[in-house]
Parts: structure tokens; C-alpha cells; sequence
């Protein structure tokens, strides 16, 4: 396992279609494993495999405590009600705003072993889910703000949220 470095908003792969992968093998474990290690460095709430310069439909999500999920080829089959929040990207460094998401979603893709599973989660880590599979889209949450005044820097909406824990901002 390794920490990879994190490729920032102008890199090109950012914004390409990532490509389907074929068979789950040992090289897309190490990159599992690569995205996992990377997420917990960073730290992050999720990281996809473009963001590590790899333009494959690969990411990680992070539950609840220390657990995380690993995706290959995720589709979002299914999505339900909607949270309005803020988010942040590892890949925009210092910048948050607000964006409209599901509330509720299940996901499915291969696990590890190669075996399809689906994952059906709410709140930040359904919001990490649709934030990871639109970066294998090339789509980045600048372009899903509710509106572009929303946009500011993490440190003056920290400072503006400190006594409201509920509004955390995720960064994937
Ligand atoms: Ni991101």
C-alpha cells in the first residue's frame, strides 16, 4: 500500500469519462488498497481512482467509524429524498459550497473479490458515494453548486459553523 498524490482540479483526468474495468485482479486491489490508504492520509470521506491519476471506475467511501468501502465499477442504481449541505473535493483544496444531493442511495459494484454487492447508505456517506461516482464521470462538485455565491473558503465557513456540528463539510 501506498499514499499516492493527489491530482488537483486542473489535471485533465479530473475531467475525462473514467473507463470500465474488465476483471477485479490484483492490480486493482493494490489500487483499492492505494485509494484506502491515500483517503485515510489525505483524510478524506472518499476518493476516486482518477484523482490518483488512474482513469479507471474504481473508489473508496468511507462509513461509519473506521470502515470504508470499495468500489469497482459503482452505478448508482437508486436515490431518494434530498439534503442540501456543503461539500468540499481533496482535489479543490480549501474550498467548499453547497450542493443539492440525494439523501438516501444505494450503490452497486464488485467488491475486492470480484463479486458484485450493494450498498445502501444515507446522510454523508450517501453524499460521498454521489460525490466519488460523479468524479468517474468527470464531473466535479463546482459544477452541482446550488449557486455559485455558495462557493467560499473552508476556513471562513469553518469559523462561520464552529457551534453547528451538523453542518460539516465532507471532503472527498
Ligand atoms: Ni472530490
Amino acid at each position: 500500500m501506498a499514499v499516492r498524490e493527489i491530482l488537483e482540479f486542473e489535471h485533465p483526468v479530473l475531467r475525462e469519462k473514467a473507463r470500465k474495468v474488465p476483471k477485479v485482479d490484483s492490480s486493482i486491489v493494490r489500487l483499492l488498497d492505494d485509494l484506502a490508504e491515500t483517503m485515510y492520509a489525505a483524510p478524506g470521506a472518499g476518493l476516486a481512482a482518477n484523482q490518483i491519476g488512474v482513469a479507471l471506475r474504481v473508489c473508496v467511501v468511507k462509513g461509519d467509524e473506521n470502515q470504508h468501502w470499495g468500489l469497482v465499477n459503482p452505478v448508482l442504481v437508486k436515490g431518494e429524498g434530498s439534503q442540501v449541505g456543503y461539500e468540499g473535493c481533496l482535489s479543490f483544496p480549501g474550498w467548499v459550497g453547497e450542493v443539492e444531493r440525494y439523501e438516501t442511495v444505494v450503490v452497486k459494484g464488485l467488491n475486492r473479490r470480484g463479486k458484485e454487492i450493494r450498498v445502501k447508505s444515507s446522510g454523508f456517506t450517501a453524499r460521498a458515494f454521489q460525490h466519488e461516482i460523479d468524479h468517474l464521470d468527470g464531473i466535479l462538485f463546482t459544477d452541482r453548486l446550488t449557486d455559485l455565491s455558495t462557493l467560499r473558503r473552508a476556513e471562513e465557513f469553518e469559523a462561520e459553523t464552529e457551534s453547528e456540528v451538523h453542518r460539516e463539510a465532507i471532503e472527498a
